[in-house]
């Protein structure tokens, strides 16, 4: 990832995040691409929404520094696995975050989607690859904002 990269991602996310519909339209998109991932969810997803957000942006806040945030997501990835998320769910779930901040952003976004994709893909690839259990007995920042 590049510093041009970063900084496509990081000033697009503060574009983006300030739209309180965001992440409503991205889980939307989702179940539009991907109705057999709806099951997963509870009915009232406003818990779910802020802690995707919150992470998004933890993540994007981190992109300079990505190795010291993989606790972090090596036990949102084990959260996941208990969950019995599969491998090809995370490609729908790219797909239509992809598509969500495409659609927030106007004008050609070609870079700053490519620069998403790249990051998003990086967050499947190490939360598939997660350990069932964390072996790292340290609390995580993650962990200690969700407590789980
Ligand atoms: C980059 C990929 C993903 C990120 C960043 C992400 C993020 C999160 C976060 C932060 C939580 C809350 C964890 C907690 O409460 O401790 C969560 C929970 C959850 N995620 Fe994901 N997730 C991703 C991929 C997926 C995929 C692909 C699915 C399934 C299609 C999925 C389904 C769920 C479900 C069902 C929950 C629990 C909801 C509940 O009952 O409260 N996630 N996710």
């Amino acid at each position: 990832m590049t510093s041009e990269q970063i900084d496509l991602i990081t000033k697009s996310w503060s574009r983006v995040s300030q739209d309180p519909n965001l992440i409503q339209s991205f889980y939307d998109k989702l179940f539009e691409i991907a109705p057999s991932t709806k099951h997963y969810f509870p009915a009232d997803l406003t818990m779910q929404s802020e802690k995707l957000a919150y992470t998004l942006g933890f993540v994007v806040g981190n992109l300079d520094r990505l190795e010291n945030i993989q606790d972090a997501i090596q036990k949102l990835g084990s959260t996941h696995k208990k969950l019995k998320v599969k491998e090809e769910e995370y490609g729908f779930m790219k797909e239509a975050l992809l598509i969500t901040i495409d659609n927030a952003l106007s004008g050609d976004n070609t870079p700053t989607i490519q620069a998403w994709d790249e990051v998003l893909t990086y967050l499947a690839e190490s939360m598939v690859n997660a350990e069932n259990h964390s072996k790292n007995k340290k609390k995580s920042f993650l962990n200690k904002i969700f407590g789980n």
